[in-house]
């Protein structure tokens, strides 16, 4: 409890702080004040460790770090194999990132720019990291939604609003005792609307989406369908479908804009399967 509420004084700190420097809006910071939208406040490196693994980072990752800091996030993708780059506005931590990565001897794969993240272009991570705050997250949040399906988003400590995350860990670092939080998100695909199957199995379907929350209707020439457990992961979507006091059929595919091609699952046997997009009725 005692670390928890801890936790929770770290956080109010970090909004405090984000408050004082926005009436004073520094540019020129003398130490003790910051530049930008967020204080500097370094995630544990063993929370660092849990946020990489959570996303699972490895060699064909390219990681982005939105406020890098020191780089620490950045460096450890890169002994990961991952390649990256992070952005902060304050010179002297883009100057000690470099000064960690060429320790790390990672600079080749990690690399830093004095940049204010609202005007970065991160739409080349295929995992994107963040320690801000919830305000900035929900502010950064259309542009999130617009990356490549399935890129895998990590936020030490904040949240996205109502964008629910596909995971959530909750760990006390080893190095300073407090709580840390980590969330997932994995984009979805856009799949909402009208969907018509091609084929042999020539169903029609309707999705409903929030965020990565599917709701699916399904229907045949002749009636409705049973259709359940309907689930989107990044451009992977399943559901069952079937008529009515029938057996279902297991559907997967991945999106592809307008398209969908996959399999159907009938009990040993697996027929191809494709859908593309229809007006909604
Ligand atoms: C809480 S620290 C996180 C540092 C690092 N990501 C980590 O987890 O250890 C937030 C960082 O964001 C930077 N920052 C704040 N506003 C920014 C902005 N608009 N553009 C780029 N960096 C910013 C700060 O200078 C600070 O280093």
């Amino acid at each position: 409890m005692r670390r928890a509420t801890t936790a929770l004084y770290r956080c109010a700190a970090i909004l405090f702080a984000a408050s004082l420097a926005a009436s004073a809006a520094a540019q020129d910071a003398p130490d003790g004040t910051f530049i930008g939208d967020v204080p500097y406040v370094a995630t544990p490196q063993d929370v660092v460790e849990r946020m990489l693994d959570l996303a699972k980072v490895g060699a064909g990752d390219y990681v982005i770090d939105l406020g890098s800091g020191d780089g620490r996030l950045v460096v450890t993708a890169a002994q990961r194999g991952a390649q990256g780059f992070g952005v902060d506005l304050d010179p002297k931590r883009i100057a000690e990132s470099i000064e960690n990565a060429k320790k790390a001897g990672v600079s080749e794969r990690a690399q830093f720019f004095q940049r204010d993240l609202f005007e970065t272009d991160f739409s080349r991570a295929t995992v994107l990291t963040m320690y801000l705050l919830p305000d900035i997250n929900i502010a950064l949040r259309p542009k999130v939604l617009g990356l490549k399906p399935g890129t895998r988003v990590v936020s030490h400590d904040f949240h996205m609003g109502d964008w629910e995350p596909d995971q959530r860990i909750r760990m006390i670092s080893k190095l300073t005792h407090y709580e840390s939080n980590a969330y997932l998100w994995i984009v979805p695909a856009q799949a909402a609307g009208g969907w018509q199957a091609e084929g042999a199995d020539p169903i029609r379907f309707e999705i409903s989406q929030t965020f990565q929350q599917i709701k699916l209707q399904a229907r045949s020439a002749s009636g409705s369908l049973n259709a359940e457990d309907a689930r989107l992961t990044g451009d992977r979507i399943t559901f069952k479908a079937g008529v009515p006091g029938g057996p279902l059929r297991a559907y997967e595919g991945r999106i592809d804009g307008d398209a969908i091609s996959g399999v159907i699952r009938d009990g040993a046997k697996e027929t191809p399967w494709r859908a593309r997009r229809a007006a909604t009725k």
